[in-house]
């Protein structure tokens, strides 16, 4: 069985071809980050008309590192939501025409559900887990209980926690995306310097919400004593040590309660070094087993797209040609 995997749903035009004997055969990302870095943000209309042009490139460069031809494919899987609807429908619209002319069936895949199984790639079996989904447009606790057996614990009352990086590094004036600039500044930082709020850390359920740290960092910045590197990075450090406490402690809790003995870290925020250190002391602490995807899996990708359609063809799940694109699709 070999699968076509696409995804378009904000800004990387990617195409991954997996095999059910063979593994992960291979997995494309073209990034528009450089194009957004202008705007500051995701220009959705850039976005869309960027995956109309990369998307065919994208499609051939897989089939070739794949060594696959088309009339090979058994299978085409793209994501249907939740994204950007006009780039969520150049993908979807791309996989259902190329299902049609290959006459082969056609999997409408859940973004969330990529991220959340990544950390079991490429395991044929899900096993029971705590689930924590970072990225830039998700913050969510969920429960596993095997393939599709999905809880929401948890989620964000307001920013995902990527979006809050992104937004405090707009405020610093750092480039778009913010996440992977503030983790490198942070590692010369002081992150005892500044105390910013561990926001509903305490509040007794699994929810979170990250909008008053950023504006924390807003308030903060006019009283800096100065704007040297130096600062900078303890700012850095300061807000990156107060997300992190969150996400660390919330999942701590989810973990404990549900009883489970293992935590599946994923998202685009999963690559954070630090998040990805603390989560690690607390787990071992805890005798619980972390699992994280590798770094190419956690920020947006096909390959995690193909692997759940992997899953959904050994159960014969496929989706119907009319299924729409759905820019609020929900896990559970
Ligand atoms: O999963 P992803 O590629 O897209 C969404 O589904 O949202 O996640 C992108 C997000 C961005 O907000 C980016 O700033 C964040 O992941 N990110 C990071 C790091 N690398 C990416 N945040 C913190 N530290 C990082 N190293
Ligand atoms: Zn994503």
């Amino acid at each position: 069985m070999i699968v076509l995997a696409l995804e378009t749903s904000c800004d990387e035009t990617a195409a991954a071809i997996l095999c059910q004997e063979r593994g992960l055969l291979a997995s494309e990302v073209a990034s528009q980050i450089a194009l957004h870095q202008a705007y500051g943000g995701v220009v959705p209309e850039v976005a869309s008309r960027q995956h109309l042009t990369q998307l065919r490139p994208v499609i051939a460069t897989a089939l070739a590192h794949a060594g696959v031809r088309m009339e090979e494919i058994d299978a085409v899987a793209a994501t249907a939501g939740p994204g950007l609807a006009t780039s969520l429908m150049i993908g979807l619209s791309a996989a259902k025409g190329l299902a049609l002319g290959l006459k082969k069936p056609f999997l409408a895949i859940n973004h969330i559900e990529g991220h959340l199984l990544s950390p079991f790639f490429p395991s044929p079996c899900i096993p029971s887990a705590t689930g924590l989904v970072v990225s830039g447009g998700h913050t969510l606790l969920v429960d596993v209980d095997g393939f599709g057996g999905y809880r929401l614990l948890g989620q964000t009352r307001d920013d995902a926690a990527g979006e809050a990086f992104d937004k405090v590094g707009k405020l610093l004036g750092l480039p778009y995306p913010g996440g992977p600039v503030i983790d490198k500044l942070a590692l010369t930082g002081d992150p005892r310097r500044f105390d910013f709020p561990r926001s509903m850390l305490d509040s007794g359920d699994l929810a979170f919400s990250f909008s008053g740290l950023k504006t924390a960092v807003r308030y903060l910045l006019p009283k800096l004593p100065d704007r040297s590197d130096a600062t900078l990075a303890d700012v850095c450090a300061s807000f990156q040590e107060a997300v992190v406490d969150v996400l660390v402690g919330k999942t701590l809790s989810a973990v404990r309660a549900s009883g489970r003995k293992t935590v599946a870290l994923s998202g685009g925020v999963s690559c954070n070094s630090r998040l990805r250190a603390k989560m690690g002391v607390a787990c071992r602490g805890a005798g619980i087993e972390l699992l994280v995807a590798d770094a190419a899996l956690c920020t947006d990708n096909a390959a995690m797209i193909g692997f759940v359609a992997l899953h959904r063809l050994q159960r014969e799940a496929y989706s119907p040609l009319t299924t729409d694109i759905d820019p609020n699709l929900r896990l559970v």
